[in-house]
């Protein structure tokens, strides 16, 4: 098994991987079209970090990240936004409940996000806040049979060190308590840091990594 660098060629695999591992995640019911595309401006933009683990020749792990996550999602937006809205409108005209439980719990979010997107476009990006160089895993993901081998112990420790390359000086992730991945975490040495409750109600675990 080795950890690279994910490619565009592997998005397909990856995104298998994602439907496969996390059914029950928001991202994921929007669809596997909508994911590809996500996946592809992902890895299309600046300051993503991007990886698979690969045991002959067959993608068993994946994670997603960006060092810069702030600026990596503005320049995501900025290039794909319209495609990943494309996506996202196409998923909803076939699956009703999840347009209702768009409506009610993100609608005004995302609304607001593309609002403000056109509104910067030729605006220059704000100011970083002073602080700590945050990067951000948002997703480890690992073949159901290849679990329990250290797959995502690879995975992390490959993010952490690219991190560390970049200049971030922690690492941040987020994790629903309902899932054993905060075991995993816990594990892996991440810190707990209190819980919060995104805008639209859900409440998840925090973790921070000291990278330096
Ligand atoms: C969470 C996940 C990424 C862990 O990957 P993995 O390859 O199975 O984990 P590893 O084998 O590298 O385990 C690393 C350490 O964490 C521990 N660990 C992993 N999963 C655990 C679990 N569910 N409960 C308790 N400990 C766990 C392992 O025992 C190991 O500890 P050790 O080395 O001291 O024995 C994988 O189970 C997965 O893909 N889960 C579904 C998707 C998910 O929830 N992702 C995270 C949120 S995006």
């Amino acid at each position: 098994m080795r950890v690279r660098a994910m490619t565009d060629a592997d998005v397909r695999a990856a995104v298998r991987l994602h439907v496969d591992v996390l059914p029950m995640e928001f991202l994921t019911r929007f669809g596997e079209r909508f994911l590809r595309t996500y996946y592809r401006a992902w890895l299309a933009v600046p300051g993503g970090l991007a990886l698979v683990a690969e045991d002959d020749g067959r993608v068993v792990g994946a994670l997603l990240g960006a060092t810069g996550p702030a600026e990596h999602t503005r320049a995501m937006v900025r290039r794909d936004g319209w495609r990943l809205a494309r996506d996202i409108g196409l998923a909803l005209v076939r699956d009703w409940p999840l347009a209702r439980d768009l409506l009610v719990t993100r609608a005004r979010r995302y609304a607001g996000g593309l609002y403000r997107l056109a509104r910067r476009r030729s605006a220059a990006a704000p100011a970083a806040p002073a602080g700590p160089v945050v990067g951000e895993v948002t997703h480890v993901l690992v073949d159901a049979a290849q679990q329990g081998h250290g797959i995502g112990r690879a995975l992390v420790a490959e993010a952490i060190a690219q991190a560390r390359a970049a200049g971030d000086e922690q690492l941040v992730l987020v994790t629903p308590p309902d899932l054993a991945a905060q075991h995993f975490y816990d594990r892996l040495g991440w810190r707990r840091d209190g819980e919060i409750t995104s805008r639209s109600g859900e409440v998840f675990l925090r973790y921070r990594y000291d990278v330096r």
